[in-house]
C-alpha cells in the first residue's frame, strides 16, 4: 500500500496568446503549488483490474475519472499484468480551477511508476500526462512554481523561495473549462510574436516573487479567462470587487474558475479575512505555497 499527497495549484498568471488550429488555446501561465491536498492510496490488485474508490458525490468511480485513465494508459501502454485499487480522499474542491483531478492523475502516474517498477523518467511520464489533460504535467515536477506554455502542458520549473499566503474562496457554481474557453474571444494570432511580448510580463512577476515584493506580486496577478468567466457568471465579478475591499495585496481567479484567491502579506491577515468570509461562503480556505 502506498499513501501519497496530491496537491492543488493556483494560476498566478494566465495569458492567452492565441487560438490554435486544433481548438486549444496557446497559454503562458505561472503555476503555484499549494498545500491543499487530496490523499491517494494505491493498493496492488492481483486480478489485473483498475478500481477507483472515492466517497465524493461529484467524483466518478469509473473510467471517466482521469486518475483511472492514468492507470489504464500505463497498464495498456506497457503491458502491465498487475492491477491497482486507487482510493481518493477528496479535500480539493471538484471542477474549481484548482487542478484537483489533474493532480490526482499525475500522482497516480508517479505512484504506479514506483509500484509497478516501470522505471519511466520524467519526460516519459509527461508524454502520458499530456494525453490526459493540459494541467497534468505540472504536477509531475517536484517544484512549487513552474511556467506552463503551449496548452499549459510544456513545463519549465521556476526556482523560487517565496512562500505566499492566500485566502481561497470557492463559490458553489459550476464552471465548465470547455465552456469558459469557448467564451474567449481570442483571434488566431501569430503565436510566436505575441508569446515573446506576453512572456515579458510573466518575467516581471517572477522578478517580484524573487524579491519577495508581495505588493508588486499582487499587482501583477492576471487571468485572461476572467472576462469570459464574468460573462458566464457576473456574480463572480461582484465577489472579486468585494474581496478588493479587504486588506489584501491582489486578487484573481484560478484557471477557469470559479475559485478566486486573494494574496495577503501574512497568515494572520488571511485567517482574519477567512473568518469574515465564512459567514457568507461555505468553502473558504487559507492556503500557502507548498
Ligand atoms: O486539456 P483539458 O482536457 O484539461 O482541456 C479541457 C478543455 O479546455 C479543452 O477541451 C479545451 O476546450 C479547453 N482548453 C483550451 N486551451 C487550453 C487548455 C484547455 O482551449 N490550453
Amino acid at each position: 500500500m502506498m499513501v501519497l499527497q496530491s496537491p492543488a495549484k493556483l494560476n498566478l498568471y494566465l495569458r492567452i496568446v492565441g487560438k490554435r488550429a486544433d481548438g486549444y488555446h496557446e497559454l503562458v501561465t505561472l503555476f503555484e503549488r499549494i498545500d491543499l491536498c487530496d490523499e491517494i492510496r494505491l493498493k496492488p490488485l492481483k486480478d489485473g483490474s483498475i478500481r477507483i474508490r472515492c466517497s465524493h458525490p461529484d467524483v466518478p468511480c469509473n473510467s471517466q475519472n482521469i486518475a483511472y485513465q492514468a492507470a489504464q494508459l500505463l497498464k495498456k501502454g506497457l503491458n502491465v499484468p498487475s492491477g491497482v485499487e486507487i482510493t481518493i480522499r477528496k479535500r480539493i474542491p471538484v471542477a474549481a480551477g484548482l487542478g484537483g483531478g489533474s493532480s490526482n492523475a499525475a500522482t497516480v502516474l508517479k505512484g504506479l511508476n514506483q509500484l509497478w517498477k516501470l522505471k519511466l523518467n520524467v519526460p516519459q511520464l509527461v508524454d502520458y500526462a499530456r494525453q490526459i489533460g493540459s494541467d497534468v504535467p505540472f504536477f509531475l515536477y517536484d517544484t512549487s512554481y513552474a511556467l506552463g506554455t503551449c496548452r499549459g502542458d510544456k513545463i519549465t520549473k521556476v526556482s523560487l523561495r517565496a512562500k505566499l499566503w492566500h485566502v481561497l474562496v470557492v463559490p458553489r457554481v459550476k464552471m465548465l473549462t470547455k465552456m469558459v474557453y469557448g467564451e474567449v474571444k481570442a483571434p488566431l494570432t501569430e503565436v510566436k510574436l505575441s508569446l515573446t511580448k506576453k512572456n515579458d510580463n510573466v518575467n516581471i512577476l517572477i522578478h517580484h516573487l524573487r524579491n519577495n515584493d508581495i505588493k508588486a506580486v499582487g499587482a501583477t496577478l492576471c487571468n485572461d479567462l476572467e472576462p469570459a468567466i464574468f460573462r458566464l457568471n457576473p456574480r463572480l465579478k461582484d465577489l472579486k470587487e468585494k474581496l478588493k475591499l479587504f486588506d489584501i495585496q491582489g486578487v484573481a481567479i484560478s484557471g477557469s474558475g470559479p475559485s478566486i484567491f486573494a494574496l495577503t502579506k501574512t497568515s494572520s491577515e488571511a485567517l482574519r479575512i477567512k473568518k469574515l468570509l465564512t459567514q457568507h461562503f461555505k468553502q473558504v480556505f487559507v492556503v500557502q505555497t507548498y
